[in-house]
Order: structure tokens, then C-alpha cells, then sequence
């Protein structure tokens, strides 16, 4: 995770913003920086490691400016020195980023070709230069910044101040979350209102591609097309320590639309980004010489591993055992030697896949876990940790941790593959490239909220509901129907859609929607035909697909499109569709989104 602040102030900001990045050590960091503008010139300080090394630099050479930026670092793409520390600057501006530049490759390419210097191997510097590069063709930050931004692709949320201009910040988002607190003379920037919490609860959350100009008087913002544009100002409920729902009513819609942003973070943990491709921690085996994977986990985490296990087959071809915990653990499966056990779990601490995790150690197996408490206890008894960076879920219905787990699996997949020569450096870098423009997608997916509205008011009459998907799509239905049924508490089953007809075929009549997960993938064609097989005997039918409405060739209850991608990272994309569809649902039944009856977040009893 990454942390943005900003102060237009009436007094020199640097320890305001220090006490602001304090206020984001949820999110964690490994360097840190703040920048600010000074008789008209840009100063910069910044630290590896912990906020106090940040703190004794500018202790040691303070700064006095009014007007600043600042930024937490966390394992992101590029080593953790303070090269890659943010702030990065040029002499005309300063940038504070969270996110991913996508297309930063080609923007680096050509304005080293104007001349640019790059002295870091983030892709954050692309912007730096390609603002001054920008301000040089016309000497007017806004307008500099508003051409600037129409050249990057991805998903990102931006701080930026200039040099001769200590009235102004701009501040831009797309994909990333980004807040603006209102003050006294002051204007405040933030990643969320908890930064903000000790100078301002007067809160303007900034929307999907909004630009905002801020001065000390107030903040102008203009939506993606340009056009002034007025958002409302609330009250924060944040408080220095509370993890905040910020705009939205449950934590769980509010961890549904971080997903862009925390799963470019788990990204660019895995992937050197200079290089496009994925960069893990060493696993401690002969990863081409892996006879065997077994993976194991519950719930949501099951379900992500099941997605693992049909990218490992694929792409990297080695066989992989996969099964709930609570049965893994008592069938006392027989294991291979020197084999690799891989644990799947939000919060590190669900008793039965910790289980599972002694029973593997005690039969010779290296032991991985994919976890998003780096302190757990699963964590802590694993020989390597693979985080996801997907930062606190309070929803107990898991949705970015499950995307972010997915990420990691999909990194995981390359890097097997690479050992194995299954995967060659061209095929790596394609699959990289689309896992870059997974965030952006995601936020495309989620512009269109209202259909789900729409849709949930029909789904909550339903007494059962059916998802079906085929290949690697089937595990997204057996996601689906746990979401919905967990949090609405409408019964849902999930099926592989070549099983329909053995059995639960019977089931369709009018009365039952079946929401069917469906990408122009290899099967799309066979899943199209069980939806007419489904058509054919009344039942109401949701697509999911990248294609048109009438690729099914029949009449649907609604089509919810999803943008084109590459094939390898449609898990990751539709999965945000089916917890969209759970959420909605939820709602308009009343129940408690956040904390479902019977339910627990973690489970830590057998
Ligand atoms: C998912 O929405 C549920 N809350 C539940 O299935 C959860 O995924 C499961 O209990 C595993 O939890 P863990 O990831 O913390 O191990």
C-alpha cells in the first residue's frame, strides 16, 4: 500500500505531513519523502525505512515551506532505497503516486529521447518528466497537468506542487482513492480521511478521473472530460485510529472499489516493472524440478486457490492438489517428497488451514503461504511469506483480499512457469502487461453501479439462485454463490456448467435466476450453449461477458458487460461483477452487509 498527503498551509507543513504519513502507517511503508515549495524552489527530503529515519532527516535539515507533498513507500515495484522513495521532482514539479503507470515504458523511452534523466526505476518518474516536459511547451501547471494526464494509462491517484507557485496543488484520480479536506485558509490532500482526521473533517472525496486544483482559498475539480464539476464535502467519521468506510455506507463496498488500488500494490510487489516481469522472493526449492503443488484454504481462499490451481496446471504444468483444509487435514493425503505446500488466508489465523499447515511441515513439505496479515500465525510458521497488500478488510465477506490473492497467484504461476520453460520471456512479459491493466479494468467494470441496483431488486425475490461457469470461470461461480449467500442469505449454489445437465438441471423453472460467469474465453461456446439449455426451460439468465447482449442467443434477465482483456487475468476482472451482484443484493434485503449473521471474519476454531 502507498500513502498521498498534501497541505496548502498557513505555517511550514513538514511536521504536519509527517504526522499525516503517521496516520497511514496502517498501510505500511519501507521509505518515505516529503517535498515542499521554498522562495519559490522545490526541497525535498526523504528516508529508507521507517517514518522516524524521514523525521531525523528533516530534524537534521528542516524544511520551511507552506506548501507541501508527502508519500509512504511499501514494497512496491523498484527496491525500497530512497532513489525510488517518493517524492520524485524534477526543478519545475514534484509528484506524489499510488497506483501503476501502465504505458510508463514507452513515456520513459520518449522523453529520455527529449533528454529527461531519470534517476530512479519507478514508474512514477514517467509523470514527473512528462509534466515538465509539458511545462515547457506552455508555462501553465494546469493546463500542463490536464495534458499530461490524457498520456497516462492505468490506475493511480497523483499530488503534485511546482516550483514558483507556493498557492497551488493539483491533485488527480483515477482508479486510487483520493480525498480532500477542507480547512481554515488551508487546504489538506489525502488517501483517505484518516491522514486528514487531525486538521480537517470537512471531507471532498474525489471521483473516477476527477482533477482537482487546490489553492488555500478552496479546490476547483473537473471530471475525465474536463468539465468543472461540484462534489459534496461530508463530515468524516475517521479518527486517527478507526480505519474509515469513507463515502460509502458498508466497509465492504468500500473494499470492493479499493480493489484497483490495492491490487496494483500487490502487483507491483511481485513485478520489477522496469524489467515487466515478476520478481518473488526465493521459494527455497528447485522450482523446475516440482513434482507436485498442494494447496489448501477455506472459503473465499479455497476458491482463489482453485483459480491457482487451473493457471498453475496450465501455464506452468505441474500437477496441483487442492482441497478445503477442513478435509485435507483428516484424509491425511499422502504427500510428495520435498514438495511445496502452498496456504491461501486473509487473515492468517483460520484454525483449519493453520491445521493443515502443522500437517504439511510434520511430512517434509516447504511451506508458502499467501497471507494479508504479515504478523499471523500462518505467516509466522511458514517457511516463505507471499503478501498480499490489499490492507485491513473489515467486511467479513472477503472481496479485494480474494483479487489480491489472486494476484499473487497469478505472479506465482509466471514464476513457476519461468523455471520450468513453460512460459518464455515474450509469453511473460504479455501476461505481465495484462495483469498491468488489471486496475484499470477494474475500475471500468465498477463506472456502471446502478445496473446492479436494478438487478438486485429481482435477485432478492429469488428463493435460490444458480451460478455456473466452466474452466477457470468455475471457480468464480463457486465465489459468487458464497457471496451472495453469506451476506444475503438467499441459498445460491455455484456448478461447473457442463454439470448442469447431470442433476441440477432439474432445479431451473421461472423462479430461479442463474447468473452465468462467461468470457470470449476457450469455452465461452459450450457455456453458451448450457445457457440455452437453460433458456430452453424458463430459467432467467444474468451474463456476465465481454461480448454483446445477444451473444447468448437468448432472452436475458441482464446483461452486465465487462470490459475486454486478456484471458489470463479474467478471474481477477469478473470477480468484481459477482461481488457487486452480492453486495446490491444484500442491501436491498436489509441484512448486515458487513457483519452477516453467524458469521465471524475469522474463523479460528475448528
Ligand atoms: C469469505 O467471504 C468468508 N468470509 C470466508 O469463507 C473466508 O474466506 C474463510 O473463512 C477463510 O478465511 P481466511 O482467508 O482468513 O483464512
Amino acid at each position: 500500500m502507498c500513502g498521498i498527503v498534501g497541505i496548502l498551509g498557513s505555517q511550514p507543513v513538514a511536521h504536519d505531513l509527517i504526522d499525516a504519513l503517521r496516520r497511514l502507517e496502517y498501510r505500511g511503508y519501507d521509505s518515505a519523502g516529503i517535498a515542499t515549495v521554498e522562495n519559490g524552489h522545490l526541497e525535498r527530503r526523504r528516508a529508507e525505512g521507517k517514518l522516524r529515519n524521514l523525521e531525523q532527516r528533516i530534524g537534521e535539515d528542516p524544511l520551511k515551506g507552506k506548501t507541501g507533498i508527502g508519500h509512504t513507500r511499501w514494497a512496491t515495484h523498484g527496491k525500497p532505497t530512497e532513489t525510488n522513495a517518493h517524492p520524485h521532482m524534477s526543478e519545475k514539479v514534484s509528484v506524489v503516486h499510488n497506483g501503476i503507470i501502465e504505458n510508463f515504458r514507452s513515456l520513459r523511452e520518449e522523453l529520455t529521447a527529449k533528454g529527461h534523466v531519470f534517476d530512479s526505476d519507478t514508474d512514477t518518474e514517467a509523470v514527473v518528466h512528462l509534466i515538465t516536459e509539458e511545462l515547457s511547451r506552455a508555462d501553465d501547471p494546469i493546463e500542463a497537468v490536464s495534458e499530461a494526464l490524457q498520456k497516462l494509462e492505468g490506475a493511480f491517484a497523483l499530488g503534485i506542487v511546482f516550483a514558483g507557485h507556493d498557492d497551488l496543488m493539483i491533485a488527480a484520480r483515477r482508479g486510487s482513492p483520493l480525498a480532500i479536506g477542507h480547512g481554515d485558509d488551508a487546504m489538506y490532500l489525502g488517501s483517505d480521511a484518516i491522514a486528514l482526521a487531525p486538521f480537517t473533517n470537512k471531507i471532498t472525496y474525489l471521483e473516477e478521473g476527477d482533477m482537482a486544483v487546490l489553492t488555500r482559498k478552496g479546490a476547483e475539480i473537473f471530471d475525465a472530460e474536463g468539465e468543472k464539476v461540484e462534489r459534496p464535502a461530508v463530515i468524516s467519521q475517521a479518527s486517527s485510529l478507526l480505519v474509515d468506510k469513507g463515502n460509502h455506507r458498508h466497509f465492504m463496498a468500500k473494499e470492493i472499489h479499493e480493489q484497483p488500488e490495492v491490487i496494483s500494490h500487490t502487483l507491483s510487489h511481485y513485478i520489477d516493472m522496469a524489467e515487466g516481469r515478476v520478481d518473488y522472493p526465493d521459494l527455497g526449492l528447485d522450482l523446475s524440478d516440482l513434482s507436485r503443488i498442494t494447496i489448501s484454504a477455506c472459503g473465499t481462499a479455497y476458491y482463489a486457490g482453485l483459480v491457482g490451481k487451473y493457471w498453475i496446471e496450465k501455464y506452468a504444468r505441474v500437477p496441483v492438489e487442492i482441497d478445503v483444509a477442513s478435509e485435507l487435514r483428516y484424509r491425511e493425503a499422502p504427500l510428495p517428497k520435498d514438495g511445496l505446500a502452498l496456504f491461501i488466508s486473509q487473515s492468517g489465523e483460520t484454525a483449519d488451514t493453520l491445521a493443515v499447515l502443522r500437517y504439511c511441515k510434520e511430512q517434509g513439505q516447504r511451506i508458502a503461504s499467501i497471507v494479508n496479515v504479515r504478523t499471523s500465525t500462518i505467516a509466522r510458521e511458514s517457511d516463505v511469506i507471499l503478501p498480499t497488500l490489499a490492507g485491513p478488510e473489515i467486511g467479513v465477506a472477503s472481496t479485494k483480499a480474494f483479487t489480491c490473492q489472486l494476484a499473487a497467484l497469478a505472479g506465482l504461476t509466471l514464476l513457476i512457469g519461468r523455471a520450468r520453460g513453460t512460459i518464455s520471456p515474450e509469453l511473460e512479459q504479455e501476461l505481465v502487461q495484462g495483469l498491468l491493466e488489471v486496475p484499470r479494468h477494474m475500475a471500468e467494470v465498477m463506472a456502471d453501479e446502478a445496473q446492479y441496483e436494478k438487478l438486485a431488486h429481482d435477485l432478492s425475490k429469488a428463493r435460490d439462485v444458480l451460478y455456473l461457469g466452466r474452466g477457470i470461470n468455475y471457480p468464480l461461480a463457486l465465489e459468487g454463490a458464497l457471496k451472495l449467500k453469506e451476506i444475503s442469505y438467499i441459498h445460491a449454489e455455484g456448478y461447473a456448467a457442463g454439470e448442469l445437465k447431470h442433476g441440477p438441471i432439474a432445479l431451473i423453472d421461472e423462479n430461479v435466476p442463474v447468473i452465468v460467469v462467461a468470457p470470449s474465453d476457450d469455452l465461452h461456446d459450450k457455456t453458451v450453449s448450457n445457457v440455452q439449455e437453460v433458456a430452453a426451460r424458463g430459467g432467467k439468465i444474468i451474463l456476465i461477458s465481454n461480448g454483446d447482449e445477444d451473444s447468448a442467443g437468448c432472452e436475458l434477465m441482464a446483461h452486465i458487460r465487462v470490459p475486454d482483456a486478456h484471458p489470463f487475468t479474467n478471474p481477477l476482472l469478473y470477480a468484481v461483477p459477482i461481488q457487486l451482484i452480492a453486495y446490491h443484493t444484500a442491501v436491498q434485503m436489509g441484512t448486515d452487509v458487513d457483519q452477516p449473521r453467524n458469521l465471524a471474519k475469522s474463523v479460528t476454531v475448528e
